[in-house]
């Protein structure tokens, strides 16, 4: 069996915004992509704070925009429901945050909204195992979570080739994300590696023209996969 091919694209990471603007901020990449990237960090699984539901609820009223919502949290079970409710499309959770995580995979699915695992740097992708026929996306972290900015850690091109060479020696249909120093030479190499969903925060909000970031990036991913898809 092959697995799905997905459209390469690109989700805007809003932690690289002016939060005193935010919808100014997301107006100016909302015609070029169809996710936006959402950093949600509680001050305990990261040592960092970002915001909460009602700001996904805020965005929610501006846009169809996919809500691709990364929660660095201790508790994801805890908040994982109040996101959704506000808005939320998609969750992501981190491995070893919860007892049972395809319990909440499934709780996830039910409440509506597609389910996403991530890995850390340092983590191996068998330890995601249990858990990779029950989700809609595999994120692989390529910095280390908590902050915007950070440079690109190359051993995550490694994780990310294992994740579609398991995605597709298994049939698997989900989409493989790849978040943190995202631009447009890095991306290269994670299109190479199967890589399909690029989160890029610094390398777009800190462009003027942010239309032109986001389609530098796709066409880099491009020339890597002959068209877009693979
Ligand atoms: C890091 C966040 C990333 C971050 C990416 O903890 O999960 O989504 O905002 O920002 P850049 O693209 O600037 O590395
Ligand atoms: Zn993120």
């Amino acid at each position: 069996m092959s697995s799905a091919r997905h459209d390469h694209l690109v989700a805007p990471s809003i932690l690289a915004a002016d939060f005193g603007a935010l919808g100014a901020e997301v107006a100016t990449v909302l015609p070029a992509v169809p996710w936006l990237h959402v950093d949600v960090m509680d001050g305990h699984y990261v040592p960092n704070l970002t915001l909460g539901p009602d700001t996904v609820k805020a965005l929610r009223k501006r846009t169809d925009a996919h809500l691709d919502t990364h929660m660095m949290v201790a508790d994801p079970r805890a908040f994982a429901p109040k996101f959704i409710d506000a808005g939320s499309d998609s969750i992501t959770f981190h491995l070893h945050t919860d007892p049972d995580p395809v319990d909440l995979c499934h709780v996830i699915h039910a409440l509506g909204a597609k389910v996403a695992i991530a890995i850390k740097p340092q983590e191996r992708l068998e330890e995601a195992a249990d858990l990779l026929p029950h989700v809609d996306m595999v994120l692989v972290m390529s910095v280390e979570p908590g902050f915007g900015g950070q440079s690109f850690i190359q051993s995550a091109y490694d994780t990310m080739r294992e994740a579609d060479e398991a995605r597709i020696a298994n049939g698997w249909n989900w989409r493989l994300e790849v978040d943190g120093g995202v631009d447009r030479d890095t991306v290269r190499g994670c299109a190479r590696a199967g890589a399909d969903t690029f989160v890029a925060g610094s390398s777009v909000f800190k462009h003027d023209d942010r239309v032109e970031a986001v389609q530098a990036i796709l066409a880099a991913a491009a020339q890597e996969t002959a068209g877009g898809q693979r």
